[in-house]
């Protein structure tokens, strides 16, 4: 029997770019705007129906995400935890989830990427629906020499993908997001050390090209994706999810709604979970969902 997908976030890493922000904490336990950073990929790998989510964390920070999130099940979901002693690349993490994926496929995502948009849901169904090979997301971004960048023909065929070039082929970054099939371990394990002294991700998913296996999805102008590596994309990232939640009274990226809309905890839970969330507002927030969900049952 086919297993079902589990989810790992990635969120080790120094966040250098962000010190001295980051001297004390790490950079995925940040705000943006009224939640924790990392609430962003939990929610995103909680849309794809994601219930079993590993975290790999910079070891010196384990405590904090434990006592932020604990084993999940106040959301209906378990959250493991794997210590990454160094920053050695993004494909390390996925060696080090090797017991936790247990050969199941996975759905990848970086603890600083955060999606918004009313197509997310496609994007993730179609996605979580292959199950053979990889598939990754090109978003058109102005700086893609800061990004992996994807190079692909009219029929959506990936003809490369380049790690930070210094003359991008296109403006098409590769997102944080990435699903594999349950071959992601073995292929992480081949993955060499690249000239940054990393296992990238980007070599990884060249692994999977060179097999005709990665599949792209493009998403489109209608769709945000933020990432939060620097001062200002930090301060624009809050800046963006204020206005979006100002102006419509909902929350993106709430995983206590999401668990609720889901099903996957009842009124009652999110009562509870309203309770020491009183002061802040965002426990009123989470009562309303209730009183409100006659007329306000959209999903988001
Ligand atoms: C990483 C990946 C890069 C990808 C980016 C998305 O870069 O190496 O391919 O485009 O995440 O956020 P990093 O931001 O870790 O340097």
């Amino acid at each position: 029997m086919m297993k079902s997908r589990k989810g790992i976030i990635l969120a080790g890493g120094n966040g250098t770019r962000l010190a001295p922000l980051t001297n004390a904490i790490s950079k995925q336990l940040m705000p943006i705007y009224d939640k924790p950073m990392i609430y962003y990929p939990i929610c995103t790998l909680m849309l794809a129906g994601i219930k079993e989510i590993n975290l790999v964390v910079s070891y010196d920070y384990l405590d904090f995400f434990r006592k932020l999130l604990g084993d999940g099940s106040k959301w209906g979901i378990k959250i493991f935890y794997t210590k990454q002693f160094a920053p050695n690349g993004l494909t390390e993490g996925i060696i080090l989830s090797e017991e936790f994926l247990d050969c199941a496929p996975a759905a990848l995502i970086l603890g600083d990427n955060l999606f918004h948009g009313s197509s997310l849901m496609k994007h993730l169904n179609s996605g979580n629906s292959r199950i053979n090979g990889a598939t990754i997301f090109a978003y058109r971004v102005k700086d893609p020499q800061n990004y992996g960048v994807i190079d692909f023909d009219n029929e959506g065929k990936v003809l490369s993908i380049q790690e930070k070039p210094k003359l991008p082929k296109t403006n098409y970054a590769a997102t944080g997001l990435y699903f594999y099939d349950k071959n992601v371990v073995e292929k992480a394990k081949s993955v060499k050390i690249s000239q940054n002294g990393e296992l990238e991700i980007t070599s990884l998913n060249q692994i999977y090209l060179e097999e005709n296996a990665l599949n792209v999805e493009l998403m489109g102008r209608g769709m945000a994706w933020l990432d939060t590596g620097t001062h200002d994309s930090l301060h624009k990232a809050s800046s963006f999810i204020r206005t979006l939640e100002d102006r419509q009274g909902l929350k993106v990226s709430c995983p206590e709604e999401i668990a609720w809309r889901k099903k996957w905890i009842n009124d009652d839970q999110l009562r509870e979970l309203a309770k020491p969330l009183m002061k802040s507002g965002y426990g009123n927030y989470l009562l309303n969902l209730i009183k409100n969900q006659s007329i306000d049952n959209l999903f988001i």
